[in-house]
């Protein structure tokens, strides 16, 4: 069981009050059907070293802790243990000197993603599908009052809180990441910017997500929005076969301009395409923390401009968008 009490209590003092409504009931299913590796994940949680710090640095590597503040053997414990929650995909994190080298380079995304975005100061924040919860950080160190993020992957779920246990107090009272999918959030119209990235193309129906992340938000606030495109002009989306990129979870791939369509339809203002971008294989790559097929498996040996299937490589836009 995953003890959510001060993750719910954050919510009652928060402008998303309304959120424990639905998100208390659905806490006590996901505790009440635990996904088969959750006691193991926490098992893994629960024996890293505890070691007190007032270090940290929110930046392009998220580091908690410096070197000299632990012993190599707490550093030898800390990696044995954190490789048992395998893959490791967003980052990189430093953990006393314990380097997290993930698949991806999440700070390359959040370097497109910053220059374009709303000043964080005091904001209160939400997260669409945040992975290890690596940009919650991220957007604390962009001043941020409060961050929140949902993913139903119960493994980041793990990583988040593996990272977030290790950090000193004051932080960790002000990341919260909770296992829902956004089909599961209500219409809550709180949020002065919700980040979605790396999830439109995992959703069947792309225009109902957009819709559910408007709805999120609160008027004036901001939606940025990052997702893999196809070139084309406004009129122009892509629905690939069964996979892409090796993904069997990938549906519709607008053009950037269309995908700018799509949200004027819906009633966004001040749209913009900020970041147009091809994911290199600097970006996404196999590293000790995620030893499985990565972008360069994906991608056709013999022209990396296609991927096995012979689609266009992975085209990345950054969108921003006000409701
Ligand atoms: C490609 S990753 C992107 C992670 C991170 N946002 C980033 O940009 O690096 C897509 C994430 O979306 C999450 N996801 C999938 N379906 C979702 C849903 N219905 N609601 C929220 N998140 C979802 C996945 O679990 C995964 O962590």
């Amino acid at each position: 069981m995953i003890d959510f009490s001060n993750d719910l209590k954050a919510l009652i003092d928060s402008p998303h009050k309304q959120w424990l409504d639905t998100l208390a009931p659905q806490l006590t299913t996901f505790n009440n059907n635990p996904h088969g590796n959750l006691k193991r994940w926490q098992r893994v949680i629960e024996q890293l070293p505890n070691i007190q710090t007032e270090n940290y640095q929110l930046g392009d590597t998220v580091t908690v802790g410096s070197p000299e503040e632990a012993s190599d053997s707490d550093r030898a414990r800390i990696t044995g243990l954190l490789q048992q929650l395998q893959p490791w995909r967003k980052g990189p994190f430093d953990l006393f000197g314990v380097f997290i080298d993930t698949e991806w380079r999440s700070d390359w995304k959040w370097q497109r993603v910053k220059p374009h975005i709303d000043d964080l100061t005091g904001k209160q924040v939400l997260d669409v599908g945040c992975g290890s919860g690596y940009h919650l950080w991220r957007m604390l160190e962009a001043g941020a009052k409060r961050v929140w993020g949902i993913d139903p992957g119960e493994l980041f779920l793990m990583q988040f809180q593996a990272i977030r246990n290790m950090m000193p107090a004051r932080y960790q009272s002000k990341a919260h990441f909770f296992p829902v999918g956004i089909e599961h959030m209500p219409e809550l119209k709180s949020f002065d910017t919700v980040f979605s990235m790396g999830v439109l193309y995992h959703r069947r129906s792309p225009l109902a997500f957009l819709q559910e992340l408007k709805s999120l938000i609160k008027p004036g606030g901001q939606l940025v929005l990052e997702t893999i495109v196809v070139e084309g002009d406004e009129t122009t989306v892509m629905l690939p076969g069964e996979r892409y990129a090796q993904m069997r979870n990938v549906w519709f791939l607008p053009s950037a301009k269309a995908l700018s369509v799509w949200l004027e339809r819906l009633g966004f203002k001040d749209i913009a395409i900020v970041d147009h971008n091809t994911t290199s294989l600097e970006e996404q790559r196999r590293t000790d923390w995620m030893t499985g097929e990565s972008l360069a498996d994906f991608l056709d040996a013999k022209n990396p401009d296609l991927t096995v299937e012979g689609y266009k490589a992975p085209i990345r836009a950054v969108l921003t968008a006000r409701v």
